[in-house]
């Protein structure tokens, strides 16, 4: 049962936030701006936090540190939004799929790929697990500034479902891929779980504090139009709907990197904004997403390590593409590793005051 709770601010009510504003529809002057993955290893303060915490799934689970890494950026940079500190495989660990990282390495988990190996995990997500994660939420938001944005934040059913068959990250899918086609019945029973846990993690993350969510569909690409349609937007949209049905109003930020034209299905999905990775042609989009729903994205993250030029050329023409409609500025996809911490202050400068 989802627990009742108060009214949120800025979801019941007319929001204050820039960010909230654009995600209700309006235009602003100066696009509000976070960065997709903007804590994380770019940025050496983070580099020295993460060092005193060997694995990466017990450091998401310290509140302590969550916290300080989702504050990290704010303090540096001031952006409009602070993103909790946290991984999209949370949510299969907290279902009973144990998720570890190895050195250097990606995720790794003992795949499923059976209905056996499906009922074997826990008929719902346990948020006592997750219990690190809400009041990591909880602390950010006592750190935060009234104009910043929590965002919180899930994988979508198809890109975490991957993982959890493929017990690992695979350049093209092709582990999830062949379930799907082979064994659709198991598909089925999989993203149904996985909305269930998604709608439920997320509403508890309203309930702890988080001002709106994201939900990121990192291998939309890997689909095809049909695909496309039954496994990422029809359960991203019960998603949604869940969501809403416990969270009045509740905005919600759907990425579904790489899809192409499928960007323009996104509203379907009921999100309060569309996230466009970089291949998407802004003039298109423009013409292609509602006007009352807001666009999020799409300078290249490449761009940003080249510094110069590159980066404010593309800086520039990403603003102007959306300028007279509600838009957040962010990357295309997460920013690199290797990113200069100097290149994203000139970019926060440039997006701010021109
Ligand atoms: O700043 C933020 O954006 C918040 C934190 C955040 C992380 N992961 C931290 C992280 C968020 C929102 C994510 C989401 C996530 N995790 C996605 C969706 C977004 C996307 O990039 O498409 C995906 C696919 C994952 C799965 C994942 N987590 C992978 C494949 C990896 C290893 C690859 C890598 O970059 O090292 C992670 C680990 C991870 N999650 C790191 C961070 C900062 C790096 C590990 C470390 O710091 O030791």
């Amino acid at each position: 049962m989802i627990r009742a709770f108060q009214p949120i601010a800025g979801v019941m009510t007319a929001p204050t936030k820039p960010l909230l504003r654009v995600l209700s529809g309006e235009t602003l002057p100066t696009p509000p701006m976070w960065i997709m993955r903007q804590a994380g290893r770019y940025l050496p303060e983070y580099r020295e936090l993460r060092a005193t915490t060997s694995s990466f799934m017990e450091f998401c689970y310290s509140p302590a540190k969550a916290a300080e890494a989702t504050l990290q950026p704010i303090r540096r940079y001031g952006f409009d939004a602070a993103i909790l500190f946290s991984d999209i495989l949370v949510v299969p660990d907290a279902l009973g799929q144990p998720v570890s990282f190895g050195e250097g390495e990606g995720p790794r988990l003992p795949p499923i790929t059976t209905g056996a190996e499906l009922a074997r995990l826990k008929d719902e997500i346990d948020l006592e697990h997750l219990a690190p994660v809400f009041d990591a939420i909880g602390r950010v938001k006592a750190g935060l500034g009234p104009e910043t944005t929590l965002l919180g934040f899930c994988g979508a059913p198809w890109t975490v479902g991957s993982y959890m068959i493929a017990g690992k990250g695979t350049p093209e899918l092709a582990p999830s891929r062949l379930v799907a086609y082979r064994d659709p019945a198991f598909m089925a029973a999989l993203i149904d779980k996985l909305v269930a846990a998604s709608t439920r993690y997320l509403v508890r993350q309203f309930e702890a504090g988080v001002d709106a969510v994201q939900i990121f569909e990192s291998f939309a690409g890997a689909l095809t139009p049909q695909a496309f349609e039954r496994y990422s937007l029809q359960p991203i949209r019960r998603i949604v709907e869940g969501v809403r049905a416990a969270v009045p109003g509740a905005r919600i930020i759907v990425f579904a990197r790489a899809s192409g034209l499928g960007h323009a299905r996104v509203p379907e999905t009921g999100a309060s904004a569309v996230g466009l990775d970089w291949a998407v042609d802004g003039a298109w989009a423009s013409g292609a997403i509602p006007a009352d729903v807001a666009v999020q994205g799409n300078l290249d993250p490449l761009t940003v390590v080249a510094g110069g030029a590159a980066m404010e050329d593309g800086a520039r023409a990403v603003l102007s593409s959306f300028a007279g409609r509600p838009h957040i500025f962010n990357l295309g996809h997460g920013i690199v590793p290797e990113t200069p911490p100097e290149h994203v202050a000139r970019l926060v400068k440039l997006v701010r005051q021109g």
